[in-house]
């Protein structure tokens, strides 16, 4: 019975408290005390699925086979992955604004990394920004490569396929840019290739190394150090800075702040918002 079920997880403590430890291992996300409810209402028909019976039982499997489609799903459900077009504006007019009219000048092209990038969004919103310059600017504009990265397979494959509901693109998205960005796809709307084109998608998870990523000019990871660590915080915003170019930029949710976790950027202001460039 799924209400038996539901309360023989919420009253096991033990069971509750290794699977937070076991989530902050995989994936650095911290739920802390008094999540039973959350973790029950996200995991509880894919337990059912999979009959098993409790999160201890489900650390056991989790424990003996990583990779495996349950841990995969689990990763899946406890990831949290709220996302809009054009998240904040500022980064994007940031990028309108300084990046691409300095990459210009410098004649040089840019390999922009969004780090948890979940359904999407935030890399084609920088990409349709690109496109958008050089209809404008008629510019003359090098290569922008956009590197798209989640943990979570289940929304990247989500990012993959570009295809966006009406309800997702009232988030941010105006109906001048749909018009010229996407096609009607059945009820949804697909990302014209355009703009999907710039676009590298990955499955990444940034507590592993980052070394086979390669460097980059600009780094958005935002509105993911929140469920994570300070110790966590502090170490991925260090491999951040060496994953940066000389002057890099990091842009970070508009909630966040790098204040007492690394001192290797100065801060940009900006007309609203901030931004930090790597020393
Ligand atoms: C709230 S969304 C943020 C999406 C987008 N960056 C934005 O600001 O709109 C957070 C994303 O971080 C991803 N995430 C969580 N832990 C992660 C990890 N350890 N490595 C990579 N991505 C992770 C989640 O799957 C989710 O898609």
């Amino acid at each position: 019975m799924p209400g038996d079920f539901f309360t023989k997880k919420l009253t096991d403590q033990q069971g509750y408290d290794d699977f937070c430890q076991l989530l902050v291992t995989i994936c650095g996300i911290v739920l802390g005390g008094n999540k039973q409810y959350l973790v029950s209402s996200r995991l509880d028909n894919l337990m059912d699925e999979h009959g098993i019976e409790s999160l201890a039982e489900l650390v056991s499997h989790l424990k003996n086979r990583p990779g495996s489609p349950i841990y995969t799903a689990v990763v899946d459900a406890m990831t949290t992955n709220e996302t809009s077009w054009f998240r904040d504006s500022y980064p994007y007019e940031f990028l309108t604004e300084a990046l691409l009219p300095q990459a210009i000048t410098e004649n040089k092209s840019l390999r922009i990394w969004s780090a948890a990038s979940s359904s999407g969004q935030e890399a084609y919103s920088i990409s349709i920004m690109v496109e958008e310059f050089l209809r404008h600017k008629q510019s003359t504009l090098k290569p922008v490569n956009i590197v798209a990265t989640d943990i979570s397979q289940a929304i990247l494959n989500n990012a993959k396929e570009g295809v966006f509901h009406k309800m997702s693109l009232d988030r941010g998205m105006s109906l001048a840019r749909i018009n010229h960005h996407f096609e009607l796809d059945g009820e949804s709307w697909k990302i014209n290739d355009e703009i999907k084109k710039r676009i590298t998608f990955r499955e990444f998870n940034l507590l592993t190394s980052y070394a086979s990523l390669g460097t980059f000019d600009v780094i958005f990871c935002r509105n993911v150090l929140i469920y994570f660590s300070v110790e966590t915080k502090k170490n991925i915003l260090a491999r951040i800075a060496s994953t940066l170019n000389p002057k890099g930029y990091l842009i970070l949710g508009g909630a966040e702040s790098i204040a007492n976790y690394t001192e290797s950027f100065d801060v940009v202001r900006l007309k609203s918002g901030l931004v930090y460039q790597l020393k």
